[in-house]
């Protein structure tokens, strides 16, 4: 059998990690400024996070939803805590794509609408719902296009107000920072403005966190540099560090009922070993605030930079848009300074690296960058 060719692959396989580090099958050292997509957030192989996963190996890894769980009952309350929610309820998944999915469901049970507006450019997975709120035609499947979902641009009051005045929308779903887009965010009046018209049109709000969420941007959560609160917001890849998990924090004022939502792997045992080692780990070693400042070092010092047309984002998820000619810039990082970044289209860099990046490691990163652009 071989495999279903879904993914363009570097031809690199990375065998090993540590921190901000990876090894591949031939030995050689990568600094990690992608975190394998914003996924790896405390870091490679942190040992505590290694204990948490084999000590619940150890008792168990699995069982049902049909049981009690208190792993569940503690990841909550933790999640609670740090996020800044501690009212919201939680429900488990196993990826960003589920989680959205399942915002969506919830939105449209709760409102008895069938539609939602989501913004142009967005990204929101590759499920039925999620791929159909997903700006981009090329990955949606006859089946997944629907008149159900609209789209409006980021940062457009005037467009969403059209919209949402309709009162047809169960939710308009947007992304804390728009990650694969290029890194482009939702401005604190658009977000303050779409909060007030949800309200008064009966809509609710889910932001997609799935990329921008975990403390990436130097807050738990992207959205809360705007001060506003949303009715749902979706998570998935920082919260296990590598492990599949995703969630939803959801309004108290949404009531649950049996059936509505649910899930075979979703909250099991090894899934919340590793979010609730995560999120001890980023609590112990602050890297929340980590994000924050080696975000801010990062801007600082590239500023200036005559490859770099813009700088955006914020924390550690920045979008450096190039000039033109430095197209290769990625590759060249790749495979002559051995330090893996992100991509959006062919001129944007995205920066994700692990939340516990060091800033000697920034500065072997800012040192490359500058050698290939002098
Ligand atoms: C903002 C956002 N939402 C949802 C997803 C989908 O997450 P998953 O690949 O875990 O299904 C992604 C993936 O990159 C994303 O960036």
């Amino acid at each position: 059998m071989e495999l279903f060719k879904t993914y363009k692959l570097w031809p690199i396989e990375p065998i090993k990690g540590a921190g901000c580090k990876v090894w591949d099958s031939k030995g050689t050292e990568y600094l990690d400024f992608y975190g394998g997509h914003a996924v790896i957030s405390v870091g490679h192989c942190n040992s505590a996070y290694i204990s948490a996963l084999y000590g619940q190996l150890n008792n168990i890894a699995f069982y049902s939803n049909a049981v009690e769980n208190s792993l569940q009952v503690k990841l909550a309350d933790k999640m609670g805590e740090m996020c800044g929610y501690p009212d919201y309820n939680l429900f488990l998944c196993n990826s960003g794509a589920e989680a959205n999915e399942n915002a969506i469901k919830l939105a449209s049970f709760e409102t008895g609408r069938a539609k939602i507006v989501t913004c142009s450019k967005a990204v929101h997975g590759r499920t039925s719902g999620a791929v159909a709120a997903t700006d981009n035609p090329k990955i949606q499947a006859p089946f997944n296009r629907t008149p159900n979902v609209e789209f409006t641009p980021l940062n457009d009051i005037d467009s969403l107000k059209l919209k949402l005045e309709t009162e047809e929308f169960a939710a308009f779903m947007v992304e804390g920072i728009q990650g694969v887009a290029g890194i482009f965010e939702p401005s604190a009046e658009y977000l303050k403005a779409a909060r007030e018209l949800c309200d008064k049109t009966g809509t609710l709000l889910i932001v997609d966190e799935v990329q921008s969420g975990c403390g990436r941007t130097g807050k738990y959560f992207a959205h809360q540099h705007s001060g506003v609160k949303a009715d749902i917001v979706s998570m998935a890849k920082g919260i296990g560090n590598g492990f599949p998990i995703g969630a939803i924090i959801i309004n108290p004022r949404i009531k649950a009922s049996y059936g509505m939502l649910g899930t075979t792997f979703g909250g099991n045992h090894l899934a919340c070993s590793a979010a609730i080692a995560v999120l001890d780990i980023m609590k112990k070693e602050n890297l929340v605030e980590n994000a924050a400042k080696a975000g801010e070092y990062i801007i600082s010092h590239l500023k200036g930079n005559k490859a770099i047309k813009e700088l955006r984002g914020r924390g550690l998820m920045i979008g450096i848009e190039l000039n033109e000619g430095y197209q290769d810039l990625r590759d060249r990082l790749l495979f002559e300074k051995h330090i893996f970044t992100g991509g959006a289209g062919a001129s944007v860099i995205r920066l994700l690296p692990p939340l516990c990046i060091s800033i000697p490691e920034i500065d072997h990163f800012l040192e490359a960058f500058n050698d290939l652009t002098k």
